[in-house]
C-alpha cells in the first residue's frame, strides 16, 4: 500500500478557498506528477449537486483561473466528486460512508483519508465530533489527519476550547494548522539562509543586530469580506499567525534535525519568549489605524467604514504597527517593529535586519548602516545593503546592494505555490510547516493583551486609503531615532 494514496475531502466546497487556491493547488501538483492517479477528491457541502456538475464548475475555475487546457485538466478532473451533507448535522454525515468505501476501493487508497475544513469556523468542532460519531476518525483502516484553516480561535480562550474540542476525536499528530505563510518558499528560506551560512550566524544576535523590521503591506482593502474582516481586523488576520510565525523564522533558535518536532519545538519556544506587553507598554507601542476614502492612480477608493459588510460606526483595524522585544540571551534588547495593514500603497511582505553601525564614524556621519532585506513577496529575493566610497574626492560613502532574485534561478518556475506545498506536506504525513498546539497557544498568549486594550482604550486612527498608514505609526518607531523602510523595488537604483 501507498502511503501516500489518499482521499481529499473538503468541507465547504462551494466555498472560495476550494475555488481559489485547494483546487488550482491539487490540480498543478497532480500535472507535475506530485499525486499519482491513486487519489480521489470528495467535495462536501450543503447544496445539492452531482459529480458532474461539481467537476464542471471546478474545470471553468482551472480554465479561468489557472489557464488550464489539454488532457491533463480532463484527466483530473475525472478524479473529483461531490456529496451533499449538512454539516452540523451529526445523521447527515451517514452519506459519507459508502461515498468514502467506494472512493478507496475505487482508487486502492486503503482508507487514507484527508478532512480539509474550508468552512466557516463554527464549524471547526463540529465537523470532528459528527466524523467521529460515524467511525470516520479512527485509524484502523488507513491513516485519518485533519487540516484546519486559520482562524484557529478568536482569541486565546476560544482557541483552546477549539483544541479541546478537536483533540477529543484526533490527536495532535493527525490535526494540521493551515497557515499559508509557513508554504511559501521565501518563507522557508529564511530557515536554509540563516542555518546554512556561517556568514550570518555570529552576527544574528542582539550584539550586531539593531532592530529588526517585519512588513506585510497590502494594496487592496477588503473587498468582499468585510463580513468576515470586521470581526478580525490586522491582528487577528495576519498578525496573530502569518506576521508571528515569520518572525518566528526570523528569531527562532537552529533546531537539532529539521523535522516536525523538533522545528516546532525551536518556534514554541520563541514565541513564549515574546515579552508580555502591558497597557504601558501598550500606550508606546502600538498604533491601530483604519483606512478612510480617497483616489489612487486617478481611481476612488471607498473607506473602510464605505466597505460592504462593515458596520458604519465599527472601530476594526485595519492597520498595526508595534514594537516588540523577545526575552532570551539571542534577542534581549532587540526592538522587532511589525506592521501590517490593507489599502497601503503597494503589496509587500518583507523582513529587514538593520545591522548596528560602526563603532565610531570615521568617512561621514551619514554612513548608513548595514541591512538585509529579506523580500518574502512579491519580486522575491534578498538585498545585502552596505556603505561603498563614492567615486570621487573625498571619503563620503554611500549606501549600494548586492541583490539576489529568486526568478533568476532556473528552478524558479518550478517553485510551488504555498497550498501546493503544504496539501502535499499534509498528504505525506509532514507536519513541519504546520502550526503545533503550543505555538498557536502562545501567539494567542501574547496577542490577548493586546486584543483586551484595544477592547478597552485603544484608539484607531484614520489613514487615508493608499499612504503608508497613521502618522502615529511613524512617531511610534521615531521615538526610538529610526524610521519605517518604505519599500518599493528590491533591487536599488543606482547611485
Ligand atoms: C489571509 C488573510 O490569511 O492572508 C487576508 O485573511 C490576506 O486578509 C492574506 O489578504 C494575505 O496573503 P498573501 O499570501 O496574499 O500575503
Amino acid at each position: 500500500m501507498n502511503l501516500e494514496n489518499s482521499c481529499i475531502v473538503i468541507f465547504g466546497a462551494s466555498g472560495d478557498l476550494t475555488f481559489r487556491k485547494l483546487i488550482p493547488a491539487l490540480y498543478n501538483l497532480y500535472k507535475i506528477g506530485k499525486l499519482g492517479e491513486h487519489f480521489s477528491v470528495l467535495g462536501v457541502a450543503r447544496s445539492e449537486l452531482s459529480d458532474d456538475s461539481f467537476r464542471q464548475k471546478m474545470y471553468d475555475t482551472l480554465v479561468k483561473f489557472e489557464k488550464a487546457s489539454g488532457e491533463s485538466l480532463d484527466a483530473f478532473c475525472e478524479h473529483l466528486y461531490y456529496q451533499a451533507v449538512n454539516t452540523s448535522d451529526a445523521l447527515d454525515y451517514v452519506k459519507l460512508l459508502p461515498r468514502l468505501d467506494e472512493l478507496h476501493d475505487r482508487y486502492g487508497s486503503c482508507g487514507n483519508t484527508l478532512y480539509y475544513l474550508s468552512t466557516p469556523p463554527s464549524l471547526y468542532g463540529v465537523i470532528p465530533e459528527c466524523l467521529a460519531a460515524h467511525g470516520l476518525t479512527t485509524e484502523e483502516y488507513g491513516w485519518k489527519r485533519i487540516i484546519v484553516e486559520k482562524p484557529f480561535g478568536y482569541d486565546i480562550k476560544t482557541a483552546k476550547e477549539l483544541d479541546v474540542q478537536i483533540h477529543k476525536y484526533f490527536d495532535e499528530h493527525q490535526i494540521y494548522r493551515i497557515d499559508h505563510y509557513l508554504g511559501k518558499e521565501t518563507v522557508q528560506n529564511l530557515l536554509v539562509l540563516r542555518f546554512s551560512n556561517g556568514l550570518f550566524e555570529p552576527l544574528w544576535n542582539r550584539n550586531f543586530i539593531d532592530y529588526v523590521e517585519i512588513t506585510g503591506a497590502e494594496s487592496i482593502g477588503v473587498e468582499e469580506r468585510g463580513g468576515y474582516y470586521d470581526g478580525s481586523g490586522a491582528m487577528r488576520d495576519m498578525f496573530q499567525n502569518h506576521l508571528l510565525q515569520v518572525l518566528a523564522m526570523v528569531a527562532m533558535e537552529p533546531p537539532a534535525i529539521i523535522n516536525a518536532d523538533s522545528m516546532r519545538d525551536e518556534v514554541a519556544k520563541v514565541l513564549y519568549c515574546l515579552h508580555p506587553l502591558s497597557n504601558e507598554d501598550l500606550k508606546n507601542n502600538l498604533v491601530l489605524g483604519q483606512y478612510t476614502a480617497s483616489t489612487i492612480d486617478g481611481e476612488e477608493v471607498k473607506g473602510y467604514l464605505e466597505e460592504k459588510g462593515v458596520p458604519a460606526d465599527s472601530t476594526t483595524e485595519t492597520y498595526m504597527a508595534l514594537r516588540c522585544e523577545i526575552d532570551n540571551w539571542r534577542w534581549a534588547g532587540v526592538p522587532f517593529y511589525v506592521r501590517t495593514g490593507k489599502r497601503l500603497p503597494t503589496r509587500v511582505t518583507e523582513v529587514v535586519i538593520h545591522f548596528k553601525t560602526t563603532p565610531h564614524p570615521v568617512f561621514s556621519q551619514n554612513a548608513p548602516d548595514n541591512k538585509l532585506i529579506i523580500r518574502i513577496q512579491p519580486d522575491e529575493g534578498i538585498s545585502m545593503r552596505f556603505g561603498l566610497k563614492k567615486p570621487g574626492a573625498g571619503f563620503e560613502a554611500k549606501e549600494v546592494s548586492m541583490d539576489f532574485r529568486y526568478s533568476d534561478l532556473s528552478s524558479a518556475a518550478n517553485l510551488m505555490t504555498a497550498y501546493e506545498r503544504l496539501l502535499l506536506d499534509a498528504i505525506k504525513g509532514d507536519a513541519t510547516l504546520f502550526a503545533r498546539t503550543d505555538a498557536v497557544h502562545a501567539c494567542w498568549k501574547f496577542v490577548q493583551p493586546i486584543l483586551d486594550y484595544k477592547a478597552e482604550r485603544g484608539q484607531v486612527y484614520e489613514y487615508e486609503a493608499g499612504t503608508w498608514g497613521p502618522s502615529e505609526a511613524d512617531k511610534l518607531i521615531a521615538k526610538h531615532g529610526k524610521v519605517w523602510r518604505k519599500p518599493s523595488g528590491l533591487m536599488k537604483k543606482k547611485v
